[in-house]
């Protein structure tokens, strides 16, 4: 059918390799648009709330046929929405029943270093057979738990967790470990922008299918996959043939011709998206990784790299009952250049307010080039490290170490960051600062507001001011295509 991207155009654009499915795929635009269940806290007291995710194996009908096994936050892919006030304490308990240890990081939050998801700060499953020793050297035994504390004290954005197991993010994510972080503030409730059920976050992600209806993707490990080994394809990144929205493929969602507010996420492991409403208005973006732009900005078409977040408001008034709108992939083919589709079904009223102006904070006022204090290179390639005979996707030519620092930025300052792509497209993250993007080579829009993941084409170049705020501490930066990042595209930087 149709749907089927062939492999031999599957490099166009993006770093990384196709896997075709084995398993027939379902007809786009049939299955309704699941929405994340919003998680309620377990308890609350003055300044805290708090929240308990189990990650466990769970099945979900995504094909038509077979069920797909997942490991996901709650045993659902994508994982259940938390939504935090800013000031507030959140404090999330993981249990992990998945067979191996994970990592909670906070995609986008300006949280404690220790409680940021390190990539080696491990949760391990509960197993009476092993323990960790304590800080007096005693063998206790693992009890599968802990708890992320985070102090959010950062504006309203769209956030999300994932895993960010050291080596092993890529095949972790795409097994499931994602879900929506929503921080919210008063000054983004005065705007009047939709809510409720017209607030509706959308995680994009593509995935391919083995006959038996699992994931199918190629690892080091093999209990995750059904083909170990690092094969160059493995080394690509990792294309899917089938594109999913909030574990959905090719979902539809029945829209009223009003405004809606949706959160777009790039969750997918190696796939850049560039999406344009095809039969509908533009894209009216109001928010970037890092929370509200200054005013909004129309755009007939965004490039969504991994990692990063595009708050935007469509605007279906005028549309009517039976009218389509389908959001498309212009970087896809086949199956996937389609993402979703909206389906208008009538008129309602509309209480939103059309965005104007969005935020006066001074923390969102333009970094100066008269602030930097030090200005910092980095060069994303592939070479100047290798391992099993492979060379490795590497930052200054160093495959990742946890126990070597190469930038030591001081606590408040702002740094402008060079960043550079070879031999592939690679989308830059940092975790805790954040920055804005005051130069930068290729196509896209994504680089308005404050950001903490921008892509950069092959060949790319951008320039950014970064901030690091709030906490010191060993945090990491890396590349956003997860199997660039197991395959050492990561470095550590220390706030002092
Ligand atoms: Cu979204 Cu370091 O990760
Ligand atoms: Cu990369």
């Amino acid at each position: 059918s149709g749907v089927r991207e062939s492999a031999n155009v599957s490099t166009q654009g993006s770093a990384g390799r196709l896997l075709p499915s084995e398993a027939t795929l379902p007809e786009p635009f049939v299955r309704a648009l699941p929405v994340p269940r919003v998680l309620a806290p377990v308890r609350t007291d003055g300044t805290t709330e708090y929240y308990e995710i189990t990650q466990k194996a769970g099945n979900s009908q995504i094909l038509d046929g077979p069920k797909t096994p997942v490991w996901g936050y709650d045993g659902t892919f994508p994982g259940p929405t938390i939504v935090s006030r800013r000031g507030a304490r959140t404090v999330v308990r993981h249990v992990n029943e998945l067979p191996v240890p994970v990592s909670v990081h906070l995609h986008g939050g300006r949280i404690a270093a220790d409680q940021d998801g390190y990539p080696t700060d491990l949760l391990h499953p509960a197993d009476a057979g092993q323990g960790d020793l304590d800080e007096q050297g005693e063998m206790v035994a693992r009890t599968g738990a802990r708890d992320y504390v985070y102090d959010i004290d950062q504006p309203a954005a769209t956030l999300w967790y994932h895993d960010h197991r050291m080596d092993f993010t890529g095949p972790q994510v795409y097994r499931g470990l994602a879900g929506f972080h929503l921080v919210t503030d008063d000054v983004e409730k005065g705007l009047g922008l939709p809510e409720g059920d017209r607030d509706v976050p959308l995680l994009i992600a593509d995935r391919s299918f083995a006959a038996d209806g699992s994931f199918l993707y190629p690892s080091t490990d093999p209990t995750l996959t059904r083909t170990p080994g690092v094969s160059e394809d493995y080394m690509s990144g990792v294309l899917g043939d089938c594109v999913l929205v909030n574990g959905a493929p090719w979902p539809v969602m029945e829209v009223r011709a009003v405004r809606y507010r949706f959160r777009i996420l790039n969750a997918a492991n190696a796939r850049r998206f560039r999406l344009r409403l095809q039969d509908g208005p533009a894209f009216v973006q109001i928010g970037s990784d890092q929370g509200l732009l200054p005013e909004p900005v129309e755009q007939v078409r965004i490039d969504v790299a991994q990692g990063e977040r595009f708050d935007v408001v469509v605007d279906f008034s005028g549309r009517r009952a039976g009218d389509e709108v389908t959001m498309v992939n212009e970087r896809g083919s086949g199956g996937t250049a389609q993402v979703m589709r909206f389906v208008v079904t009538g008129t309602a009223d509309d209480p939103s307010v059309p965005p104007a102006e969005l935020t006066g904070l001074p923390e969102l006022e333009t970094l100066r080039e008269a602030d930097v204090v030090a200005t910092r290179e980095f060069t994303f390639r592939r070479g100047g490290a290798q391992a099993h005979g492979l060379n490795l996707w590497t930052v200054n030519n160093l495959a990742f170490d946890p126990d070597h620092v190469i930038a030591r930025p001081r606590l408040g300052t702002v740094e402008k960051w060079i960043v550079t792509a070879q031999n592939a497209e690679h989308p830059f993250h940092v975790h805790l600062g954040a920055f804005q993007v005051v130069a930068r080579s290729g196509p896209g829009g994504g680089t308005r507001g404050w950001k903490d993941t921008v892509n950069l084409d092959n060949g790319g170049q951008a320039e950014l001011l970064v901030r690091f705020d709030g906490h010191r501490g060993k945090y990491v930066l890396h590349c956003h295509n997860l199997e660039h990042e197991d395959m050492m595209m990561m470095a550590n930087f220390e706030v002092v």
